[in-house]
């Protein structure tokens, strides 16, 4: 792979042992893809923000390359979500053990650099630069939402390359960034009767498609005009299984067709949801958005939740819902929020003593029985408000 002078002295550990390391995870990662050389990117997002998710190790790690010569991001960054709400995590029984070590994860990331962003919807949050600019994102609902929907390039990748993309200000170029390699390995048609509409059905069927196709997936059937919330929930659940980092609306690519009918989407569901009811109520896999929130908010009003009832937000997205007045309303109804964390990767939902949640995320609903071994209940918001509010 070729590298220029200034990379090869990075390699060779000159601007130190931060630097040295990210390169040599790059460079890897180049050879194992046959990639030509590295290219600059706009922006980096990381994962591997939860305690529960990198451990000890990973806790070391980043520590180390926070405070080695060469330790700061070069490029944007904005970071996953944690495993805590930081500002309230007492009252929500967040273990203090877990606490200490969720809160030196934060300090290493705010050290190398970091935007204060904690969102696995940072394309919410940030000004997305302009079409074909290649980025680094390593959560894969964010990833897929910015190859598909953006229009941006990046590799699915993961929390250690990201990191190394951040601190070095470029990735590798291979995979998603190639414009040749961003056409559909194999298609979806979509005939299940009735109008296909509503994130959880788009999660279903993204859940699907993750399962059957690792390369980048072309949609028949559902047409190109896909709301936010739809458009979000189809990359989330696409990234919850296999390795696809895109998919393309309308295919026209002459590949083999796999279909999605009636049969296939309840297949999925009952994959996918193990339990009628669930014991307490997760909205926000991915953390919600404003129009989200908005929505929540109206079909809320008035109205008393009957269980446990958590929404993850960012929060950047819960002082703007605040001062639109959707927050005081969807805690009038009882719900509580919980800022900047992740609604899987966190000790909160083993906190909340449940064996099941009801949830309208499919990624949510296969997290639960994954991590926290407990049943999940998938549902559209619709149903779950009318089931678990009077
Ligand atoms: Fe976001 Fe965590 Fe779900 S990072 S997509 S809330 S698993």
């Amino acid at each position: 792979m070729y590298l220029t002078n200034a990379e090869e002295k990075a390699l060779a550990g000159e601007r130190g042992e931060a630097l040295e390391i990210a390169y040599r995870v790059l460079v890897a990662i180049g050879k194992l893809g046959n990639a030509e050389k590295l290219i600059p990117i706009k922006w980096a997002h990381v994962s591997g923000v939860s305690y529960l998710t990198i451990g000890e190790y990973g806790l070391d790690f980043l520590k180390k390359i926070s405070r080695s010569k060469g330790g700061r991001f070069r490029v944007f960054t904005t970071v996953n979500p944690c495993g805590m709400d930081v500002e309230n995590w007492e009252a929500l029984e967040i273990p203090k053990d877990y606490a200490v070590k969720q809160l030196q994860i934060i300090a290493s990331y705010k050290k190398l650099g970091m935007s204060n962003s904690f969102t696995c919807v940072p394309f919410e949050t940030y000004k997305v630069p302009s079409k074909g600019t290649s980025v680094a994102w390593a959560e894969s609902s964010a990833a897929i939402f910015a190859n598909s929907v953006l229009g941006l390039k990046t590799n699915r990748e993961s929390a250690v390359s990201a990191l190394a993309c951040a601190l070095t200000g470029k990735t590798v170029y291979s995979d998603l960034q190639i414009a040749a390699n961003r056409k559909p390995s194999r298609n979806i048609r979509v005939s299940t009767k009735g109008n296909f509409s509503g994130s959880m059905n788009f999660g279903i069927l993204g859940f699907f498609a993750g399962k059957h196709v690792p390369g980048v997936i072309g949609f028949q059937g559902i047409g190109t005009k896909l709301s936010l919330a739809e458009a979000k929930s189809l990359s989330a659940a696409i990234g919850t299984l296999g390795s696809s980092g895109m998919f393309v609306l309308d295919s026209k690519e002459k590949v083999e067709t796999i279909e999605f009918t009636d049969r296939e989407f309840e297949e999925t569901i009952s994959d996918l949801s193990q339990t009628e009811k669930g014991e307490a109520v997760i909205f926000g896999c991915p953390q919600m958005t404003l129009e989200e929130l908005a929505d929540l908010s109206k079909a809320v009003a008035g109205k008393r939740c009957r269980k446990k009832s958590i929404v993850f937000c960012s929060s950047m997205m819960y002082e703007l819902a605040k001062s639109r007045g959707y927050a005081a309303r969807i805690e009038s109804a009882g719900a509580t929020f919980v800022r900047d964390s992740c609604a899987d990767f966190t000790p909160l939902i083993s906190s909340l003593k449940v064996g099941s949640v009801v949830t309208d995320s499919a990624k949510g609903a296969h997290y639960m029985r994954k991590v926290h071994g407990g049943d999940g209940s998938l549902k559209d918001t619709k149903t779950i408000i009318e089931e678990n509010t009077e």
